[in-house]
């Protein structure tokens, strides 16, 4: 199965819907907010300056750079049409903020005419990231500055012993749903690659010690697993019991590792 954050709109709209609610989850996460928050304070948001997100999904993790950056123009791209149609739902009531649909490969921006651009759980999900730095580092003006956040999936874990039957949902994640587990490996090089300076590299933890946090991959890998043959109705509901059931008792240990690099076009 190819990744289908590749192609979002051939995954369907329940595909869609899904995500879209998934990632509004997972940025209300303590965790993510700090970490969203500590790269945006890291930035300048000039009245007159133009920050863009390429791959804003839905949007939630624009919605937060249009707020911190308000006054300042606030412009997310995204390949996806049906993800464009749920972020401009999702945010009536910003005149900072505008989502347009675009691939990261071909942004419709002039040469140096963007402050900073930010790519926030994106490059796990591309063939060719280097492609989408390379444009990034032409949008960006000379002094801009380029985030990249990202999962690395390499790492992701929902195990609290050897052969946890809980972890296959995480590796079946990672398996299924991303494109590229070890890019972060590969970033600090990919980005200096692309002509950027980095500025700043480093790796926070994400744990998941309740239910909701990983709740939607669980349900949804277990489902792709019994669609798909691998395992019977009665697995797939035992995991989700027991996900549940780890939560509620205290015991649920999950965790991703999310780097946070940060580079200047000079
Ligand atoms: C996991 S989602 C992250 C969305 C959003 N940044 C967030 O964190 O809420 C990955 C996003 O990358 C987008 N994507 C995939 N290929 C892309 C490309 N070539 N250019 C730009 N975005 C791309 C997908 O459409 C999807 O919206």
């Amino acid at each position: 199965m190819t990744d289908p954050f590749q192609n979002v709109d051939a995954a369907g709209p329940e595909f869609i819907k899904i995500f879209a609610d998934t990632m509004e989850i997972r940025q209300s996460d303590p965790t993510m907010e700090a970490l969203v928050a500590g790269y945006l304070s890291r930035l300048d948001f000039a009245k007159d300056s133009l920050t863009v997100e390429i791959g804003a999904g839905a949007g939630a993790v624009t919605r937060r750079i249009a707020k911190h950056a308000a006054p300042a123009q606030v412009i997310g791209y995204e390949p996806s049409a049906g993800f464009v149609k749920e972020a401009r739902a999702r945010a009536p009531n910003f005149d900072n903020l505008r989502f347009e649909q675009a691939d990261g490969a071909t942004l419709p921006v002039a040469d140096n005419s963007v402050d900073n651009a930010i790519l926030h759980t994106v490059l796990t999900h591309v063939v060719a990231p280097e492609t989408l730095l390379a444009e990034a580092a032409r949008a960006l003006r000379t002094g801009g500055w380029l985030v990249v956040a990202d999962v690395d999936f390499s790492k992701a874990a929902l195990a609290s012993a050897a052969n946890d039957p809980l972890d296959c949902c995480a590796k079946e994640f990672v398996r299924t749903y991303v494109t590229d587990p070890h890019l972060v490996g590969r970033l600090r090089g990919l980005i200096a690659d692309a002509g950027l300076r980095l500025d700043h590299f480093d790796v926070q933890s994400r744990v998941i010690i309740t239910e909701a946090q990983m709740l939607p991959w669980v349900e949804i890998t277990t489902r792709d697993m019994v669609t798909r043959g691998l395992i019977g109705q009665g697995l797939a509901d035992a995991l989700i019991a027991e996900h549940a059931q780890r939560a509620a008792d205290g015991r649920l240990y999950g965790y991703q590792a999310i780097a946070t690099a940060i580079a200047q076009k000079i």
